[in-house]
């Protein structure tokens, strides 16, 4: 009887979407539905039979789990037969999903990463699930086209954690807000409403093995970051790294931080490693609703007109202070007022060399 008259999520979602969305409500109920059977799974480790095992190549050429695989076929569905959607794009899938013929077609459209981090869970690190939704013009069926939306666009945006306890996370553009799957009871709890993200930390998270391949303005703001007390931040500063951004996220949404994977030099064909359309766009909308920023380090993530389904982009994203200075530190970088004036009489071949 504890958690009798608790906020459940199916309430919150209806509560919050009657009237001109309702349709979304009920595709967000069968997303917390899929949701739940991907914790199901994940929880149960190896004797689920899908972690571990063998990989497949997928189409972004990364390494696709056995996990990935059953991940993404459970959003699909779960979400594909309501009617509320005009078509769903996966990081699993290089093409968008057509809604099935038997099916009634709706405007909404739905985006995800549907096993996010996925190598941790290998390890029995905490993993992801992020997904956005956006909408069509009218009911129908999708082109590409329709999803190449700047994510301010965005009408919900989310993640569900799956770490020692399952949380979904979910913003619909007024405040972000957090519940926690209460196993026996198969419910989705509010436990964290209107969850704001600390202005300043002392709290950063990169993967500093690729220091070297990074942008000045990066290696400017990191190398202050280590140096801490002694140098112009004038306080230490910890370091976090779990190679799950949904983690990342998570961590940054509770107690503050600031999470970069920046644009780096490692693969010239990839300006950054996240993706937009179903990483970067809706954490970027769970971070801003919460109070922090999301940048590139150049523009506001929310901003970008995507031109491509799986597009990447340089994510710098957390508490404000902390992503202000990071674009300061790239506009400085950009205009040449992070270097030091050098007068061209004192250059090496100048009149005046010792
Ligand atoms: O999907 C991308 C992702 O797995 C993120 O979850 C994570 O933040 C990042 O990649 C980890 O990158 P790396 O392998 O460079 O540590
Ligand atoms: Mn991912």
């Amino acid at each position: 009887m504890q958690f009798v008259g608790r906020t459940t999520l199916s309430k919150f979602v209806i509560e919050n979407t009657r009237g001109q969305h309702s349709e979304m409500g009920a595709l967000l109920i069968d997303v917390a539905a899929a949701v739940k059977t991907i914790s199901a799974l994940v929880g149960k480790g190896v004797l689920s039979g899908y972690v571990g095992g063998a990989n497949v190549i997928n189409v972004q050429g990364e390494e696709q789990k056995q996990i990935d695989v059953i991940s993404n076929e459970a959003i699909l569905r779960h979400c594909e037969w309501g009617g509320q959607l005009a078509g769903m794009a996966s990081e699993e899938l290089d093409e968008p999903y057509p809604i099935p013929e038997q099916f009634p077609r709706g405007r909404y459209l739905l985006v995800f990463d549907p096993l996010d981090g996925s190598s941790n869970s290998d390890v029995n690190v905490s993993v992801g699930t992020i997904f956005s939704i956006l909408e069509r013009d009218a009911p129908g069926n999708a082109a590409t086209s329709d999803f190449l939306q700047p994510g301010r666009r965005q009408l919900a945006a989310g993640y569900a954690i799956y770490g020692p306890s399952t949380m979904l996370v979910l913003t619909l553009g007024k405040g972000t807000h957090g519940f926690t799957l209460d196993r026996e009871g198969g419910n989705f709890l509010l436990t964290h409403p209107d969850i704001k993200v600390p202005e300043s930390t002392r709290e950063f998270a990169i993967n500093a093995s690729n220091e070297r391949f990074w942008e000045p303005p990066v290696q400017r703001y990191v190398s202050e970051c280590r140096a801490g007390k002694s140098d112009v931040r004038g306080a230490d500063f910890n370091m976090r790294w779990i190679a799950s951004m949904v983690a990342e996220v998570h961590r940054i949404l509770m107690r503050g931080g600031i999470f970069m994977y920046p644009k780096d030099s490692k693969d010239p064909g990839k300006p950054g490693r996240l993706r937009l359309l179903y990483e970067a766009s809706p954490m970027a909308m769970l971070i801003e609703q919460a109070g922090g920023m999301a940048s590139t380090g150049r523009q506001r993530i929310l901003d970008i007109a995507p031109d491509a389904l799986h597009q990447r982009v340089p994510v710098l994203l957390g508490s404000k202070e902390e992503v202000e200075r990071l674009e300061r530190y790239h506009h400085e970088y950009d205009t040449g007022t992070d270097r030091p004036f050098e007068s061209p009489l004192f250059k090496e071949r100048s009149l005046f060399r010792s």
